[in-house]
């Protein structure tokens, strides 16, 4: 069975996402491993809840990833740069809440991406998951979802219905490329 990391920062629901969806049998791998970003985030008790092994960012988190020789890596809702040395090891991707190209690059994460979708009046938005490379956001595309923008959304309605289009995406995306 193919091996997946998961790297999170936040709240871990498009981690929990996988986790489901591993669980569900929807791909054939298992998530061996939740980097987390710091301690007291809830992507960990997540991870204690689906009985994956956690470890806190650090120095060695490079060798720790090694440890497990994973097939997948995936950024999910990750907002510190990985080192280039992780991209060695594995293909890596990650999940956005916008249609890509547009909204993405320095500064463009969580509610700034909403507010700057709401800002330039798009009638559409949506989640981008794309392979990483060294620049922000620049990866290639590996799919996208289309919502709609609807009249009265704040950022807080757009994120909403972005982020459940995310965890549908993501789990997509996951076996697509472990199917290769
Ligand atoms: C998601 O919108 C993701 O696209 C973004 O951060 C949010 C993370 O949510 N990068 P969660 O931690 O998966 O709940």
């Amino acid at each position: 069975m193919k091996k997946i990391i998961v790297f999170a920062s936040g709240g871990g629901s498009n981690f929990e996402a996988l986790c489901n969806a591993a669980e569900a049998g929807k791909f054939n791998a298992k998530i061996v491993l939740l980097v987390a970003s710091k301690n007291g985030i809830g992507a960990i008790e997540k991870a204690k809840k689906h009985n994956i092994p956690v470890y806190i960012y650090d120095e060695n988190t490079v060798a720790e990833v090694k440890k497990y020789s994973p097939d997948l890596i995936a950024l999910a809702g990750y907002l510190q740069k990985i080192p280039d040395q992780i991209l060695d090891i594995c293909p890596v991707i990650n999940i956005h809440p916008a249609l890509l190209p547009k909204f993405g690059g320095k500064g463009m994460y969580g509610h700034h991406v909403h507010e700057a979708v709401l800002k330039a009046g798009e009638q559409f938005s949506g989640p981008t998951v794309h392979y990483v490379n060294e620049h922000y956001d620049e990866g290639a595309i590996i799919k996208q979802t289309r919502v709609p923008v609807l009249a009265g959304d704040t950022p807080q309605t757009l994120a909403a219905r972005v982020l459940e289009a995310e965890h549908k995406l993501l789990p997509e995306c996951v076996k697509q490329i472990l199917d290769k």
